[in-house]
């Protein structure tokens, strides 16, 4: 896949991270740094020490809700809620304007919610949901679409944000079929060879994906790291359910261009002159997947 124009590249962030829109906050006006306390220890901030920041309905400032800039997908798994089988989710609580509205169309590991809200007008009738595992940042999305439906009557009521780990927890919240789109953008790299178990995009995962895909719906991914998206793509390609949707054809894509210009890392990397890279696959019909997965 050809990059977009830019130049740098992202340092390895497991080793010596630059700040960033995912990373952790600085304190807040009255709040122990690290070190500072009496005694010298530190009191930190816990993630769910979410006081009551915005009055509901307000847009919320990002600043107020920056977080851990990592979690571990592997680690983080007995703090959420979900139902027993997706037949049991409850839809109605996301769009309760929509009645009957499913989500057909998610962002994974959605952070501050940029492309997840843009999505919504461009898919008016379609179901958008933000997945975010970090609590504060999850919270800040699911602010930001409440204060856009009230700035905003009569839009806005497709989109909504979900705290989840979508490494874990999808077959509780989503159907054989069920979605059009997934997008994975800019998903923490897990640079350490190590950890790449912990990388969003895997085969197994990506077997996970192609079973929540309809036939013909697509998987969109992009990163600011060029060893990331080769690691995208080579699962990709080498993946029976997915074939990769030709670079021109993808371009005329509005979705494509809302994933490479409007989420919050997005603009960082362009703010930065970094490259981004991406690429779109398509989920093959289940009879011309070459051998039996489901
Ligand atoms: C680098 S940020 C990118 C955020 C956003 N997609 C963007 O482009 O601005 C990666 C996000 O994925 C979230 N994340 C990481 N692992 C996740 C998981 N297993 N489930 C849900 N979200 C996850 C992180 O908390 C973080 O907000």
């Amino acid at each position: 896949m050809v990059p977009a124009a830019g130049s740098k590249k992202r340092s390895n962030p497991e080793g010596n991270e630059a700040p960033d829109d995912c990373s952790p906050s600085p304190p807040l006006a009255g709040e122990a740094k690290a070190g500072g306390g009496p005694r010298g220890k530190a009191k930190k901030r816990s993630e769910d020490d979410t006081g009551p920041i915005t009055i509901e309905g307000a847009m919320p400032q990002k600043r107020f809700y920056r977080a851990r800039a990592h979690v571990n997908p592997l680690s983080h798994n007995d703090c959420y809620e979900y139902p027993k089988t997706p037949k049991e989710m409850d839809w109605s609580v996301h769009y309760p304007n929509r009645p009957g509205l499913k989500v057909s169309i998610v962002d994974v590991g959605c952070g501050f919610g940029g492309l997840t809200v843009a999505l919504s007008p461009l898919f008016p009738d379609k179901g958008v949901l933000g997945m975010e595992i970090r609590v504060k940042v999850c919270e800040f999305v699911r602010l930001r679409v409440e204060a856009l439906r009230r700035e905003n009557p009569g839009q806005y009521q497709n989109v909504s944000s979900l705290r989840t780990n979508s490494m874990l927890l999808l077959p509780h919240f989503l159907e054989r079929h069920q979605l059009e789109k997934m997008f994975f953008c800019f998903p923490d790299p897990h640079f350490k060879a190590k950890n790449h178990r912990r990388r969003i995009i895997s085969v197994p995962l990506l077997t996970e994906y192609a079973f929540y895909l309809r036939p013909g719906g697509l998987l969109y991914m992009i990163t600011d790291v060029e060893e990331l998206h080769q690691w995208h793509v080579e699962k990709a390609e080498a993946h029976p359910c997915f074939e990769a949707v030709p670079r021109g054809e993808a371009e005329k894509d509005p979705a494509v261009k809302a994933m490479t210009e409007v989420t919050e890392e997005g603009k960082k990397v362009a703010r930065m002159g970094g490259d981004k890279y991406w690429a779109v696959f398509r989920r093959i019909p289940d009879e011309d997947v070459p051998y039996t997965i489901f």
